[in-house]
């Protein structure tokens, strides 16, 4: 039986969440720093940090300390996890075990930075679940039949595709282009187009309102503010989510060409079960509208996104805190569910 509380983590490009067992999600806030720039002094964290993005003065400046899914500013990423897993363990009796969650292409030294910003922060013990693995475990999949699916995690950095079988994974590709992406060529269409320049934030907040890769029966608009590039004036614009299908159909293509060509190279059998279950998209980047109907129609494959898609990662490494007796206490074991290896 185990003493006290165990946690997961999920260190995103734009998010961190954090599971307590027993609880579930506790944290889900942005992976968004604030400090002084002159004395590196602490500033604020997540939400209250990421609210500042675009408004802060000379003194303090805003980072997301990860990028493409990996730690790019160590320090900054060491104080965003220490802030929340202290108010997490703060109502522990004892220090937390941690099962923190790491993509699939990572390089040891990458993986090393994630267990040694979260180690800092006084635990007990980390293992590693590999993201789709957590995913598939999310998203419902029964991992214990001897069965291939293909998980497709679009994030905010990175999109994740794994072909996971009864062994682990068993192909994996990750390409650069995700939410990040999208908010970007949000910024750049609105530019070009109306001479309007609009924050990261604004062009986001567009995204979700009517952000499409597939057009929308209906068409919906949505307001964005900010101002003229060559007068400096403020200035709105109504955009359109035809507009949106404009700004955002080739990134959409370019993740669903890496579909395709991933399929390419799948062993037969696996392929058959994948066309048999379906693709299942997660990620918050799959709430965008239209990405299932564009894989479907282009594969010719059944796509189906997973019910909350944002938390999948999440709720799958929560899940597979059971696993972590199995481990011996000292060292860092990698989780892996699959093989019931630990
Ligand atoms: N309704 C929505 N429509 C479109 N995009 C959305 C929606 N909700 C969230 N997103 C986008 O999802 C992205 C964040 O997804 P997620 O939390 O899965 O990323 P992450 O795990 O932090 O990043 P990564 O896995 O790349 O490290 C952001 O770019 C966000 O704008
Ligand atoms: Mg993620």
């Amino acid at each position: 039986m185990a003493l006290g509380t165990d946690a997961a983590i999920d260190l995103g490009t734009s998010r961190l969440q954090i599971y307590v067992s027993g609880r579930g999600i506790v944290v889900d806030e942005p992976s968004v720093v604030a400090f002084h720039s002159d004395t590196d002094e602490l500033v604020a964290v997540g939400e209250e940090a990421y609210k500042m993005v675009g408004r802060t003065s000379d003194r303090v400046r805003v980072e997301f300390p990860l990028n493409g899914g990996v730690i790019t500013d160590f320090a900054l990423v060491e104080q965003l996890v220490a802030v929340f897993l202290k108010k997490v363990s703060s109502s522990m009796v004892f220090m937390p075990r941690v099962v923190a969650c790491i993509p699939g292409e990572v390089t040891e030294v990458e993986k090393r930075a994630v267990v040694n910003a979260i180690s800092t922060c006084g635990v007990r013990k980390i293992c590693l679940i590999e993201e789709p693995v957590a995913e598939a475990i999310g998203a419902g999949v029964d991992i214990a039949t001897p069965h291939g699916c293909l998980v497709v995690d679009i994030g905010g950095g990175t999109t994740d595709m794994a072909v996971i079988s009864l062994s682990g994974v068993a192909a994996l590709r990750t390409l650069k282009i995700a939410g990040n992406n999208f908010d970007e060529a949000i910024m750049k269409y609105i530019r070009k187009k109306y001479n309007l320049l609009i924050g990261k934030r604004m062009a986001e907040e567009a995204k979700k309102a009517v952000g499409c890769v597939y057009p929308q029966p209906t068409s919906k608009t949505f307001r964005v503010k900010g101002r003229n590039a060559l007068t400096g004036l403020p200035q709105w614009a109504d955009i359109t989510s035809d507009e949106m299908l404009e700004a955002l159909i080739d990134l959409g293509m370019q993740i669903t060409r890496e579909i395709q060509e991933m399929l390419e190279e799948t062993p037969p059998e696996l392929v058959g079960d994948i066309y048999h279950d379906g693709i299942i998209l997660t990620g918050g980047g799959a709430q965008m509208y239209g990405f299932d109907t564009l894989i479907a129609k282009k594969t010719r494959i059944p796509v189906r996104v997973a019910d909350d898609p944002g938390t999948c990662v999440i709720r799958g490494a929560g899940a597979a805190l059971k696993y972590i007796d199995e481990l011996d206490n000292d060292g860092i074991g990698q989780l892996n569910p699959l093989i019931g290896e630990y």
